[in-house]
């Protein structure tokens, strides 16, 4: 199969459009059909070994996105957004979890799982030598999400606020993330701007792609 690309002018123009939207409009809301797709996007997202430590909670009821700015350094997007999402990563990668993923591609590619040993043996050798770590690494994957749904969205003509300035703890507490497999790591804001949003019009801050970028 082969997919339609974007060119180049397209791209530079989705990416520019896109910025970190402080103040959304309350009462625009994304439909439904935009809104699958964005959980397509989130659904896909690559991941080390293809593990998907995580899970993505979506936030549209109004009273739940009404306590959040309280938990969000006082920031009004949680609320005033039209979906929050919150990817939570998982605490530990056990042999269970290991297990059903194994099962998963049997299922999936219709292939016997006694197949898929020796691949089960490799991320068994990860986990076992990185105990006690096995958070950090599912944030980063679940970073790898939060990257993948800021595009998407943009791609979409919808808005977004990445945001790190939310207290994880409290966020558990509010989402009942407590006492599960899971915990809050980073959220999104997903909605359209407020025209009154002067950052839309702020010039992008980049280093030059020569600062940041090596050759070799
Ligand atoms: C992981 C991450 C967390 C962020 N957290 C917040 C946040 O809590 N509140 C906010 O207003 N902006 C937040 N930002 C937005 C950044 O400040 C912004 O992306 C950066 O200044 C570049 O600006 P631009 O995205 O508008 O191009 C965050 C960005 C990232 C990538």
């Amino acid at each position: 199969m082969t997919v339609a690309s974007l060119n180049e002018t397209h791209l530079s123009a989705i990416l520019n459009w896109r910025y970190a939207v402080k103040k959304f409009d309350a009462t625009k809301k994304i439909d439904a059909s935009t809104w699958d797709a964005l959980e397509s996007s989130l659904v896909m997202t690559p991941s080390s070994f293809g593990l998907q430590p995580w899970k993505f909670i979506v936030v549209s009821s109004p009273e739940i996105k009404a306590k959040l700015p309280a938990v969000s350094w006082n920031q009004s997007q949680p609320a005033d957004c039209s979906h929050m999402v919150v990817m939570a990563a998982r605490k530990q990668i056990d042999v269970a979890y290991l297990d059903r993923f194994i099962q998963r591609i049997a299922a999936v590619r219709s292939v016997p799982s006694e197949s898929l040993e020796g691949y089960r043996q490799v991320i068994l050798g990860f986990i076992n030598n990185s105990a006690g770590r096995h958070l950090a690494w599912s944030s980063n994957q679940a970073y790898i999400a939060l990257g993948q749904l800021m595009t998407v969205a943009a791609s979409l003509g919808v808005d977004a606020c990445p945001m790190e300035g939310i207290v994880a703890s409290e966020y558990d507490k509010v989402l009942g993330l407590e006492g599960s497999e899971y915990q809050t790591v980073v959220g999104c804001a997903l909605g359209y701007r407020h025209p009154d949003d002067k950052y839309a019009e702020a010039k992008k801050v980049r280093f030059e792609a020569s600062d940041v970028i090596v050759h070799l």
